[in-house]
């Protein structure tokens, strides 16, 4: 079983052995040289061999595939696709403090508050529930630091600022339940087709940093979830890291660590990563080393720097006679690309010049009202966009906290102050994007009217005054 990516001039077929599709990949290169098409041609054939995928879609014009495969929509701000949610607790503190920027004398104070949750048995679902927890902190300030080592009120305030920030982004969108089941992106539709997860992130972007570490959030429960498996016939699943370089760019030397030896460890589970990026130079060396397939579209080169890029990344391909990527990967044509892919025996091609074959699908955005219609009729609809009260949110995260933990169950005795969570619960909007009704209609009528009688009034009280 094979992906077929493209041909080459002289009418060669070049494609990835879907066993090796777990050996990762990258494609790299400039704004529209046709990335996020080849995308869809990747996902396609992995959806048509049975392949599940999960891909990040910063622009949405990834979209266009639920022309042709199946299509789940997720949006962790719930508007363009179901929420996904999680707790601060299962996030854990160096997601977190990733996703809060925190250094390492606020992150170790951070760890203090998971590390005195889980001893308290006084679980956070919520960054309002953090908030809690880091005031507590601080009223009890010497029994925490002779307990835990030293917290300064100070590191203590920069967190809860920069949560203030978080949530300020929509960051706390994330927080909540019912949890988010990793397993419900591993789908197959009747026809054992893959079902193809997109993640519509554009509001997300504009937060980089916790767009960046929800991501890696995502691939980490990937890891934590599934099992070991070794070499398969073809991967469990699929997972596309649009805008790539957020993940890299000034991230801590332990966090690099732990990205490259996700991607390694994660090859085992069965998950091929594809990342997506403008160059190869966004990618740090080790885990550029991990990435099997590569697929480079034209590079507009200009400056210095870029002329280095051109050479690492001609560097970075098995030489082939006849494919000059260092004078050619400038003026390479809409589609085209220098591809190696990993052959069935494990070993890189040489690089060859590709046309990526187009996807059978629609290529670019399809409209809000057929995602909206797909989105209805998704089976995970009632699972994920069900709100319970906040009390009983509260009431159900702390109780399997403590199942999992094997802790008896809390009394029902309303310790849990209803209204407390209000304010943390994402907003339920799959309808948002609904046809107007006849009573939307009359309140129009109703408003206009209300502001036609008001500007009356107002007339005439300005010739009585
Ligand atoms: N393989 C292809 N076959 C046909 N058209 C393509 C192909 N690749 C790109 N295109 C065209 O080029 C446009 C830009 O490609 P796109 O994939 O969005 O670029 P990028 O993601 O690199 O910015 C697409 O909208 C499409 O019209
Ligand atoms: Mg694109």
């Amino acid at each position: 079983m094979k992906i077929d990516i493209g041909t080459t001039a002289d009418g060669r077929t070049i494609s990835l052995p879907l066993k090796r599709a777990n050996r990762h990949g990258l494609v790299t290169g400039s704004t529209g040289g046709g990335k996020t098409v080849t995308l869809q041609r990747l996902a396609e054939q992995f959806s048509a061999a049975g392949v599940p995928i999960f891909a990040s879609n910063v622009k949405g014009d990834l979209s266009g595939i639920a022309t042709n495969c199946p299509t789940q929509f997720w949006d962790l701000f719930g508007t363009h696709g179901l929420p996904i949610r999680t707790s601060v607790q299962a996030m854990g503190s160096e997601l977190l403090a990733r996703m809060l920027k925190l250094n390492d004398t606020q992150e170790g104070t951070l760890a203090i508050a998971f590390k005195k949750a889980e001893d308290d048995a006084d679980f956070m679902l919520t960054t309002g529930d953090l908030h809690f927890m880091l005031i507590d902190m601080a009223d009890n300030r010497e029994s925490v630091c002779q307990k835990y080592g030293n917290v300064t009120a100070s590191s203590i305030n920069a967190i809860r600022r920069n949560l203030l920030t978080l949530e300020a982004q929509g960051g706390d969108n994330l927080f909540g339940e019912p949890p988010f089941d990793i397993r419900d992106f591993m789908a197959t539709n009747s026809a054992g087709a893959g079902m193809v997860n997109l993640l519509h992130a554009d509001k997300l972007m504009e937060a980089p940093k916790l767009y960046a570490t929800f991501l890696l959030w995502l691939l980490t429960e990937l890891f934590r979830n599934l099992p070991e498996v070794g070499d398969l016939d073809k991967p469990k699943m699929i997972f596309m890291f649009d805008e790539a370089h957020l993940l890299f760019t000034d991230a801590p030397k332990n966090l690099l660590q732990s990205i490259e030896r996700l991607v390694r460890l994660v090859r085992s589970k069965g998950v091929g990563v594809f990342f997506v990026t403008q160059s190869v130079s966004d990618i740090p060396d080790t885990v550029l080393a991990q990435l099997g397939t590569k697929i480079q579209h034209a590079l507009r080169a200009f400056t210095p720097k870029d002329q280095q890029t051109i050479k690492a990344t001609a560097a970075a391909f098995r030489e082939n006679r006849g494919v000059d990527v260092k004078r050619d990967i400038t003026t390479l044509g809409v589609g085209v690309a220098f591809v190696s892919v990993i052959d069935e025996e494990g070993i890189p091609t040489k690089v060859e010049k590709v046309s990526i074959s187009k996807p059978s699908g629609q290529i670019g955005a399809i409209e809000s009202l057929e995602r909206d219609v797909i989105l209805k009729a998704s089976p995970l609809r009632q699972k994920y966009s069900y709100a319970s009260s906040e009390g009983e949110a509260a009431k159900e995260f702390d109780n399997r906290m403590r199942q999992e933990r094997g802790l008896p169950p809390l009394e029902a005795n309303g310790d849990w102050p209803e209204g407390t969570y209000a304010a943390y619960l994402p907003n339920l909007t799959v309808d948002a994007v609904r046809r107007p009704t006849r009573a939307d209609a009359l309140r129009r009528v109703a408003s206009s009217f209300l502001i036609l009688a008001g500007a009356a009034g107002l007339l005439y009280a300005g010739t009585h005054l």
